[in-house]
C-alpha cells in the first residue's frame, strides 16, 4: 500500500537504533526523507548510509546531537527550521526500585522522555499549523496506561506524554495536522535484547528459547508471548503518520501484544 508519503521530511529521534531506527526504515521505505539522530556521529552516519543505499530515491540527513541538551536542541532547530512529522521517539528506560530513584533520577527521566519531546513539539507545531498539516507522534508505552511498579520513574514520564499528546491536539482543531502516541509493548530492540542475555546468560541456549523463557516467567499478561519486533512499530507509526490517518487526533494507539488487560 502506498502511503501517500513521498518526499515528505521527518525527524525521528533516537534512531539509529531499535524502535526509532525502524520507523525511520518504514517511512523511507514510503518515500520519506528522514532526518537521523542519535548522539554518535559515527552511528548517525551509519544508519544514513545504510537507508541512503536501501533507499536511493530519499535524501536521509544527518541530525547529530544530545537532543536532551538545550544548546544542541538549537542548533538542529537551526540546521532544520521546518519538518512535515516529528517523531519523538527518543527515551531511556530500566528497572529500579522506588526508594533508589532520588531526584536527580527523577530529573534525569523528566529532561529526557518528557521535556526533549515537549521543546521538540513546541518549536515545530506552529509551522505545521501554518502549512496546515503536519504530523506528531509520540512514543510511549504500555508502562504509562498500567504501571508494573518495576520503572516508576519511567512509567510517570511515559503517562506525561499522553497527556502532552492530548493538549496539543486540541491546537490542531480544523487542520491537517495530527498529533498522537502509539504505546508498544515490549519490545526486541538490540538494548532488549542485551538486557535479556544479561538476565539468561546462557551459551547453549538459542535466543528464541531464552524469550520464552522470559515471557513465561516475567511477562505471562504478554497474549503473544514474545517480543514485538521493531518493524511492527514501524509500520504502524509509517500508517499514523499518512494521510489516510488523519482523523486519529490526540489518540493513544496501543500495539502492546495483549499486554494490557483492558477493553481501553
Ligand atoms: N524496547 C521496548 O521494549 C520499548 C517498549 C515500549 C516503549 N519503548 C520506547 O520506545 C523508545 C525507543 O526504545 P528502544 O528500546 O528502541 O531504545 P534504544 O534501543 O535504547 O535506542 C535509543 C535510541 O536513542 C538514541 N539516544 C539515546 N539518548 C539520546 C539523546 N539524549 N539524544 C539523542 N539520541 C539519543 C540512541 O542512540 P545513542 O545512544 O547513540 O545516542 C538510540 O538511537 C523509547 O522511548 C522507549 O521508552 C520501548
Amino acid at each position: 500500500m502506498d502511503m501517500g508519503l513521498r518526499n515528505k521530511t521527518a525527524l525521528i529521534t533516537g534512531s539509529t537504533k531499535g524502535i526509532g531506527k525502524a520507523i525511520a526504515v518504514e517511512l523511507a521505505k514510503e518515500g520519506v526523507h528522514v532526518l537521523i539522530n542519535g548522539r554518535h556521529e559515527d552511528e548517525v552516519a551509519r544508519t544514513v548510509s545504510e537507508i541512503q543505499a536501501a533507499f536511493p530515491s530519499t535524501s536521509p540527513q544527518k541530525a547529530t546531537g544530545d537532543l536532551v541538551d538545550v544548546e544542541q536542541r538549537e542548533a538542529l532547530f537551526e540546521k532544520y527550521p521546518n519538518v512535515d512529522i516529528l517523531v519523538n521517539n527518543l527515551g531511556i528506560y530500566e528497572i529500579m526500585s522506588y526508594e533508589d530513584v532520588d531526584d536527580e533520577v527523577w530529573e534525569k527521566y523528566f529532561r529526557t522522555n518528557f521535556l526533549a519531546a515537549n521543546s521538540l513539539s513546541k518549536f515545530y507545531l506552529p509551522n505545521m499549523l501554518k502549512n496546515d498539516y503536519g504530523r506528531i507522534l509520540f512514543i510511549a508505552s504500555e508502562e504509562a496506561v498500567m504501571p508494573s511498579g518495576q520503572m516508576p520513574q519511567y512509567a510517570v514520564t511515559k503517562s506525561m506524554l499522553l497527556s502532552l499528546s492530548k493538549s496539543l491536539s486540541s491546537l490542531t482543531r480544523g487542520t491537517e495536522v495530527t498529533v498522537n502516541t502509539i504505546l508498544p509493548g515490549p519490545t526486541l530492540s538490540e538494548n532488549v535484547q542485551q538486557i535479556i542475555e544479561g538476565l539468561i546468560p546462557d551459551d547453549t541456549m538459542s535466543f528464541s528459547a531464552k524469550e520464552k523463557q522470559f515471557m513465561k516467567a516475567t511477562l505471562p499478561q504478554s497474549e503473544i508471548q514474545r517480543f514485538i519486533k521493531p518493524m511492527e512499530i514501524g509500520r504502524l507509526a509509517a500508517f499514523v503518520c499518512s494521510p489516510y490517518a488523519s482523523a486519529f487526533k490526540g489518540s493513544p494507539i496501543r500495539m502492546d501484544g495483549g499486554m494490557v488487560p483492558t477493553i481501553f
